[in-house]
């Protein structure tokens, strides 16, 4: 049984700083995610992840990519809430997850359980619906999730315990900037300072390391705010920016690398 699921509904910087780094990773997908390439990207699908998605409606599509290798195996779990109004829902009232492997075999989760779960680190009631495994093939696999009704879903994506990469924005046109391991305390000043230029932009923001690389040349608000930021510790520029908005703050949560080291 997996007892280290967090809720993504929680605040990403705020779950850097106080969970441990076995915790799963929250990845909250956004109304613009609408289909997996404009969808987040997680880098390494063997790392865990918690994928967030909620919906107003029926019809209403949320998506996100995950990369695997061969030899690796693809874990997934589809849990809910054990909250009103979530776990009243029918089973036909419950997005449905369908997920499409590299060379385009698709499977779409079947609800087979109602288990309870208690998340420890995020004190969160949870109910596992589906589990699947299966042997990955290596590339990029689709994960496409369709609303039925008003409801939120947890999709859960694989269990090593590290620090995992989340791409968002478009496919960068460079390799993904290598990510540098962590200590067990997080990543240290020295680690953020080295990464000061547009090809390797790392910033500090409220103690969380963010890898701002990808970010660069899709900000609304022009690259050289960005830029402005890299190797630096950019908390005061981003407040005095956008505190309180919550579209900079989804944008951000996906480049999270991991807290700061004290
Ligand atoms: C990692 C840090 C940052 C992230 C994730 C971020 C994210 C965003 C996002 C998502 C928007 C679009 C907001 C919307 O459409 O509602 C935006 C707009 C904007 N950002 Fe940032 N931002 C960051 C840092 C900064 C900084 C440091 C500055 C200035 C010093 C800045 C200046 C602006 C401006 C001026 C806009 C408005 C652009 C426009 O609408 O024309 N941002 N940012």
């Amino acid at each position: 049984m997996r007892k280290t699921l967090i809720t993504a509904t929680l605040v990403t910087a705020l779950i850097a700083i106080h969970a441990p780094a076995q915790a799963h990773q929250p990845v909250v997908l956004l109304n613009s995610d609408t289909t997996a390439a404009s969808g987040p990207l997680l880098v390494d699908g063997t790392i865990s992840f918690a994928v967030r998605a909620g919906f107003t409606k029926a019809g209403e599509k949320k998506a996100f990519r995950a990369g695997f290798k061969a030899g690796d195996t693809v874990a997934v779990q589809l849990l809910i809430l054990d909250k009103k109004p979530e776990n009243k829902l029918k089973n036909s009232q419950i997005p449905s997850v369908t997920i499409t492997s590299p060379s385009g075999k698709s499977t779409t989760l079947k609800i087979t359980e109602r288990t309870k779960f208690f998340e420890p680190y995020s004190a969160t009631n949870y109910l596992y619906l589906s589990r699947y495994t299966a042997p990955a093939e290596a590339g990029t696999y689709n994960f496409v999730i369709t609303g039925k009704s008003k409801a939120a879903v947890t999709v859960a994506v694989g269990d090593r315990e590290v620090q995992g990469e989340v791409l968002r924005g478009p496919a960068p046109t460079v390799a993904p900037t290598p990510t540098a391991s962590a200590t067990p305390a997080g990543y240290t000043m020295e680690q953020v300072k080295a990464n000061n230029t547009k090809a390797k932009c790392w910033s500090v923001i409220n103690d969380s390391v963010y890898d701002l690389t990808n970010w660069i040349s899709s900000h609304p608000g022009g690259a050289g705010a960005i830029t402005s930021m890299c190797g630096t510790d950019g908390t005061s520029m981003y407040i005095n920016q956008h505190k309180g908005q919550s579209q900079p703050a989804s944008r951000l949560a996906g480049y999270l690398l991991g807290p700061l080291a004290k």
